[in-house]
């Protein structure tokens, strides 16, 4: 989404003359603004508090991830986007002194309530990490190790299938179909980057998460998992964090700004960017502060 200067100046105006109508929220007023809930949402946080220690990092977010959605989260640094995203797995879960509070539903289910497994449910909400992890092991085997964990696959034949269905979908067999027996460290930063997301898709997700997943790759590499983000959307509902807004206007259907470990505002991603309600999105992306 791409706005000339020309459009931006509509935009301001068309703002300003919201703005004499309703007057913008208070600088000072962290009360999220925007569109939080969604009809038949795939997950719904509600009231979520995240502290690590007496630190408050989320302050009572209320946030609904659509079905068949993209969801950009973006914010300054320190902000919390990484630990919001990290409670929709119950990743926090591995950092001693972090304790989260409120609700996350899954498909209608807490995902925090105490009969929930968290391996399974770390395949069914998936994660790609800012740099590329793949395990010290073949190609093939960084992604057959999840459906064979999760008993996914019994027979060679299956482990064959999945492993070659989900290169497929992450844009990657074309690539590595004659050397699955080589390290998968052996690959590209963004080919390992899109062998992680096999290795996410491999094992069934409902959902999605990606903490910077480009950050570290050059723009083609970037490009690349961009567009297969967007091919991803037809069957995962997707978070991503991104640092871009460039990236977060590419990708996203909806964006979700945090400041301060608030939820600021949260609306259609053109919304958002170009007509943001709360001065601090406003200040945000229009550069004046981050
Ligand atoms: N493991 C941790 N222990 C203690 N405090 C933490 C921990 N992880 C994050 N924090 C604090 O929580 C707040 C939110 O951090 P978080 O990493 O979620 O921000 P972020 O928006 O992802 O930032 P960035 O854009 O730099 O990645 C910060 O004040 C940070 O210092
Ligand atoms: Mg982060």
């Amino acid at each position: 989404m791409q706005t000339t200067l020309k459009e931006r100046g509509k935009v301001e105006n068309s703002r300003e003359f919201i703005n004499k109508k309703e007057p913008l929220v208070d600088r000072e007023n962290r009360k999220t603004v925007g569109q939080q809930i969604v009809d038949d949402p795939r997950m719904s946080c509600k009231n979520v508090n995240v502290y690590y220690g007496d630190k408050h990092a989320i302050h009572d977010v209320t946030l609904d991830i659509a079905r068949n959605e993209v969801i950009a989260m973006i914010g300054p640094s320190g902000c919390g986007k990484s630990t919001f995203l990290r409670c929709l797995n119950r990743m926090n879960d591995t950092i001693d002194f972090c304790h989260v509070t409120g609700a996350i539903l899954l498909d209608g289910k807490n995902i925090y309530d105490k009969d929930v497994d968290v391996v399974p449910l770390r395949a069914q909400v998936g994660m790609v990490f800012q740099k590329p992890n793949p395990f010290p092991k073949s190609i093939y085997e960084n992604v057959a190790y999840g459906p064979k964990i999760h008993g996914l696959v019994q027979t060679k034949a299956e482990t064959d299938e999945i492993v070659e269905t989900s290169l497929k979908k992450a844009g990657l067999w074309e690539e590595v179909k004659d050397r699955l027996n080589q390290p998968g460290t052996s690959l590209s930063g963004g080919q390992q980057q899109r062998l992680c997301i096999a290795r996410t898709i491999a094992v069934g997700p409902e959902v999605i998460l990606m903490d910077e997943p480009c950050s570290a790759l050059d723009p083609i590499a970037t490009a690349r998992i961009e567009d297969l983000i967007d091919e991803l959307r037809e069957n995962f509902s997707i978070a991503i964090v991104t640092h871009s807004m460039q990236q977060a206007s590419r990708v996203s259907q909806r964006t979700a700004y945090f400041h301060l470990g608030d939820l600021i505002e949260v609306g259609s991603t053109d919304q958002v960017f170009l007509n943001p309600l709360h001065q601090l999105t406003e200040d945000y992306v229009t550069g004046r502060f981050g």
